[in-house]
């Protein structure tokens, strides 16, 4: 297992190169089971997920070559449609390969995603719009068995906007009978992005972008090649960290159209942002003002950035802010390790109030990949050094981390440790 020893007081200055999206990558990856042949999915981040993911997809059959950011896939020649616990137990997103294997093969057997870190994940959403499209489904001994001769179009209601579930109803959608229509479907870019790859594989889909899509089924698509989109909550993460520092950063290779509410927050505690279309540029020179935020679906604040700005939050020097966290029912497990470098943070329920703090490097424990997000954030700017443990949850989500916060002025080794 690795650690991060992070000295803290270095102001960030200079340029950070923003990585394709996991998140992005982890919804398209699945499409390639739709249709037999080659792929290149350009932008794709060396992350531990996405090697998951092509674990999981070589286990059915598809050949994954990573070779730099190029990732080839060859899904010419699928031998199975099963997707064993130990590999969905490592990470949820691979219950997306549901839909694409049922809507091509009609069966699929996936082991249901375990909970996590902040608690239950449930999946009710994904099995019943499945069945809405004619799916037949069980559950047996911790996995779904699902079967269908062929798929047919209907309506679906998202009662909870949900990305994954989204994202496993398009790709079932696209080859089913007929036409589908999702209303409260995910909008987040990651969802865009997949529905316009399928588009391009050839599939019918009207409305991409809103939350009513709108598919007509067809026999069958082609293989693509595609770019995956910048990583949004990447780039957030270093423009919090730029800010914290009281840094002067610029990020490329992003979409700042997709990080349009937390630019905004940004501002609104003092930062100076410039953006172009593919670059976004902060400055900041005083601690910042305290402001609150909920996280909510997009384009509302991401709860994949509840965390860091809650590290953020601590370096306010007049007054306490509130986080609420509206999409999950308690992912708040970074609050006691980030207690452990002095931070000040009271917890009501769903809502976090968070009090200017100044913090002292300690040792920390990871617990997840945005809760780890958030210890390093502190890390930086904690008095003497900080010990982050379990750095392998970092690696899930951020390509290089270290290499890319020494560039500009951190200070951070990562060290191999035989202890956990
Ligand atoms: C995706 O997870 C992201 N993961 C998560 O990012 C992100 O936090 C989440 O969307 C919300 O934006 C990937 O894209 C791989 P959901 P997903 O289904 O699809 C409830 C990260 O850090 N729900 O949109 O699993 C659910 O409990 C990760 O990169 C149901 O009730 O999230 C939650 O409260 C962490 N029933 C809400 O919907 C269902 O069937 C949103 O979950 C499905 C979801």
């Amino acid at each position: 297992m690795d650690k991060l020893v992070i000295e803290g007081g270095h102001r960030l200055k200079g340029t950070i190169p923003i990585s394709g999206s996991k998140n992005g990558s982890l919804a398209i990856m699945p499409a390639t089971l739709l249709a037999s042949g080659v792929y290149t999915l350009h932008n794709t981040p060396n992350l531990r997920d996405v090697w998951t993911m092509s674990r999981l997809l070589g286990s059915m059959g598809v050949h994954c070559d990573l070779n730099g950011d190029d990732l080839f896939i060859d899904s010419s020649n699928i031998t199975s449609q099963e997707a064993p616990y130990e590999l969905v137990k490592k990470m949820r997103a691979s219950f997306y390969v549901l839909g694409p294997l049922l809507s091509r093969y009609g069966y699929a057997k996936v082991s249901l995603p375990g909970g996590c870190a902040w608690g239950p994940r449930p999946v009710d959403l994904h099995l019943k719009g499945l069945e809405k499209l004619g799916a037949k489904i069980e559950l047996d001994n911790g996995y779904v068995i699902a079967k269908a001769d062929r798929l047919h179009g209907a309506r679906f209601h998202f009662d909870v906007s949900s990305v994954g579930a989204t994202g496993n109803l398009l790709m079932a959608a696209v080859l089913a009978k007929g036409n589908t229509i999702l209303t409260n479907a995910a909008t987040e870019p990651e969802i865009t992005a997949l529905a316009r790859m399928l588009v391009k594989m050839g599939a019918k889909i009207e409305n991409i972008g809103t939350n009513q899509l709108e598919i007509e089924g067809v026999d069958e698509l082609k293989p693509v090649d595609e770019t995956t989109i910048p990583d949004r909550i990447e780039a957030a993460t270093y423009l919090i960290a730029g800010a914290m520092t009281k840094g002067k950063i610029e990020l490329t290779n992003t979409n700042p159209y997709h990080l349009s509410a937390i630019i905004a927050k940004l501002e609104e505690t003092g930062c100076q942002i410039d953006v172009n279309s593919s670059n976004i540029s902060l400055e900041m020179d005083q601690a910042p003002i305290p402001v609150d935020i909920t996280t909510n679906i997009y384009p509302g604040i991401p709860t994949d950035i509840q965390a860091q700005w809650m590290s953020y939050m601590l370096c306010s020097e007049n007054g306490s802010s509130k986080i609420t966290e509206t999409i999950y029912t308690d992912r708040f497990k970074h609050v006691p390790e980030l207690a452990r470098l002095g931070a000040q943070i009271e917890i009501l329920d769903s809502t976090a109030i968070i009090n200017g703090s100044s913090l002292k490097g300690a040792t920390v424990m990871s617990s997840d990949l945005r809760a780890s997000a958030s210890l390093v954030l502190s890390a930086l700017v904690a008095s003497g050094k900080t010990e982050v443990l379990r750095v392998y949850h970092l690696d899930r989500g951020y390509q290089g981390i270290e290499m890319k916060l020494n560039a500009v002025g951190a200070n951070i080794k990562r060290v191999k440790t035989d202890t956990i």
